[in-house]
């Protein structure tokens, strides 16, 4: 008889492990299928974690040789030990997917180890690395099976010379020159860790501007730091074909003028997409839309009965916090609730210094809908805990609503703008007016009283500027 389960989900990231440890919480006999040797998926794996904490290290390393004299704080010779720097990261990483791990124990949930596919509805074959299979049943079967990077036609990834991101979190030395293809979130974080380290960073970007889904100022701004530090930007320029020496790669490109670059690294960064190989959908038929996405209702419910889908596989943003949200409404509704996750007021950070986070809509989005707004803006230049702490850089935009005073959208780049964010995030959840942030006390001196300012700004009535 083959094991029986209420719930399976194939897929052990943040919307698969999530989605496991809810549904156990709720009384499911729940089972993950993970074939990656550990478990939290991309994100903990190759993703969000090792690329963050190497953005920590490498900004100490940077600060260390360039900003701690203004603070009167004498370091002796600053020295890289890439060695130490690449081990902690891969501590980091261990010790959280070995509390995935812990979080199963604890919840009871089954971790089966091997690939998933899914033979019928209610059936799932489980192949594990020695090519021995089981097979168990289930009520419900969740599709969690994330996404991968995205090839550029032509151009081989060896993940050495040519990397994705994945090799790009690995490299074991620091590259004289690395050219990054794409300047969008993994471009922009991964080019910031090596420039930082001491390579020369080059972005080729497709489009006239780079982080083209946030707010067009942001992705201004942000260009206009990162190039003062010497990020080098090649925008409205593609990469024809990239030719291999043994000691440089030498890039071809096309934009106003054709030219060519070399590089001892190539990061391609264009973007990512799901991943539904050996899932066995095109047998049992489960729907995919025309980005190769898996088609769900707004209960997450695939077009075949008793097979859902959530995360980087379906459509929306790519991003970890996406991802749990709908794990757990999903299991929520599994068991009755009537949970939903609300896509307009999820954030977007991007991780470089200065930090770039946005909720809600883009200035362009309003305009492109023809929704009549009001701005409010506010520079960190004119906050005092921005002037302590030395850290001046960017500005906070909120965007509400004409008449209504609603918030629309925030946009913040600047300091620990990924931790301010959360401050907007509730206000879109609450329904918040502009004037709700403005009369919300705010500590001093704290960088969230930009936030305060720039919702004083939209009435016209800022304080401190
Ligand atoms: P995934 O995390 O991709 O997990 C899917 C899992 O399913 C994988 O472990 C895979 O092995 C497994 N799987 C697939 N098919 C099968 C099968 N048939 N059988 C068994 N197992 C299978 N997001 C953020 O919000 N913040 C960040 O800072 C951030 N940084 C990132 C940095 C990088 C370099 C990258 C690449 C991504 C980053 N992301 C970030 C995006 C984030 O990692 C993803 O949005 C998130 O991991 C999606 O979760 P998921 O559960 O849908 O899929
Ligand atoms: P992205 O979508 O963020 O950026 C890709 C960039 O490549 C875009 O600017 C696009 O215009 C450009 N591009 C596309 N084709 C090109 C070409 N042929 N030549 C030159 N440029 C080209 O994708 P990225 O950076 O690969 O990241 C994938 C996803 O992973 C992100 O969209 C995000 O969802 C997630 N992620 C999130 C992070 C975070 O939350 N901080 C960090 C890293 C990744």
């Amino acid at each position: 008889m083959p094991d029986r389960y209420d719930v399976v989900i194939i897929g052990a990231g943040p919307g698969g492990y999530v989605a496991a440890i809810r549904a156990a919480q709720l009384g499911f006999k729940t089972a993950c299928v993970e074939s990656r040797g550990s478990l939290g998926g991309t994100c903990l794996n190759i993703g969000c974690i090792p690329s963050k904490a190497l953005l920590q290290s490498s900004e100490k390393f940077a600060e260390a040789g360039r900003d701690l004299a203004e603070h009167g704080v004498k370091v002796g010779e600053v020295a890289l030990d890439l060695g130490s720097m690449m081990g902690r990261k891969d501590k980091v990483v261990t010790t959280l997917t070995r509390g995935v791990e812990f979080l199963f124990r604890k919840n009871k949930v089954d971790w089966l180890k091997g690939k998933g596919r899914i033979a019928a509805p209610g059936r799932v074959v489980v192949t594990g690395a020695d090519g021995a299979s089981q097979e168990i049943e289930a009520t419900s079967i969740i599709i969690a099976s994330g996404s991968e990077s995205t090839p550029l036609p032509g151009i081989e990834i060896d993940e050495k010379r040519i990397v994705s991101s994945t090799g790009c979190l690995a490299l074991d030395r620091v590259p004289e020159r690395l050219v990054v293809i794409g300047g969008g979130y993994i471009g922009l974080e991964l080019g910031s860790v090596w420039q930082r380290l001491g390579a020369k960073v080059t972005v080729v970007e497709v489009l006239d501007h780079i982080v083209p889904n946030m707010d067009r100022e942001l992705g201004t701004a942000l260009q206009r730091v990162l190039a003062r530090s010497g990020m080098e930007f090649k925008l409205g320029t593609k990469v024809a074909g990239i030719g291999e020496a043994p000691e440089r790669l030498t890039l071809e490109l096309e934009g106003a003028e054709r030219q060519s670059l070399t590089a001892e690294v190539v990061l391609v960064a264009i973007g990512r997409r799901p991943y539904t190989a050996g899932l066995g959908l095109e047998a049992v038929g489960v729907a995919l839309d025309e980005h190769g996405r898996i088609t769900v209702d707004d209960g997450f419910a695939t077009n075949i009965p008793g097979i859902y889908a959530i995360g980087d596989v379906i459509r929306g943003p790519m991003l970890e916090h996406k991802a749990a949200e709908e794990g757990v409404a999903l299991a929520e509704r599994l068991a009755g609730q009537k949970t939903s996750v609300d896509y307009d007021a999820i954030p977007a950070v991007i991780y470089t210094w200065p930090e770039v986070a946005s909720v809600g809509k883009t200035e362009e989005e309003l305009k492109a809908a023809a929704v009549s707004y009001r701005v409010g803006k506010f520079p960190f230049t004119a906050n005092p805990r921005a002037r302590t702490n030395g850290y001046t850089e960017g500005f906070v935009k909120i965007l509400a609503e004409s008449g209504t005073d609603r918030v629309l959208g925030v946009h913040i780049i600047g300091p620990d703008a990924g931790t301010l964010i959360a401050e907007a995030v509730l206000a879109k959840e609450f329904g918040a007016s502009a004037e709700d942030i403005a009369r919300t006390c705010h500590a001093h001196p704290t960088l969230s009283e930009a936030l305060k300012e720039a919702a004083l700004a939209v009435d016209g009535r800022a304080i401190h500027i």
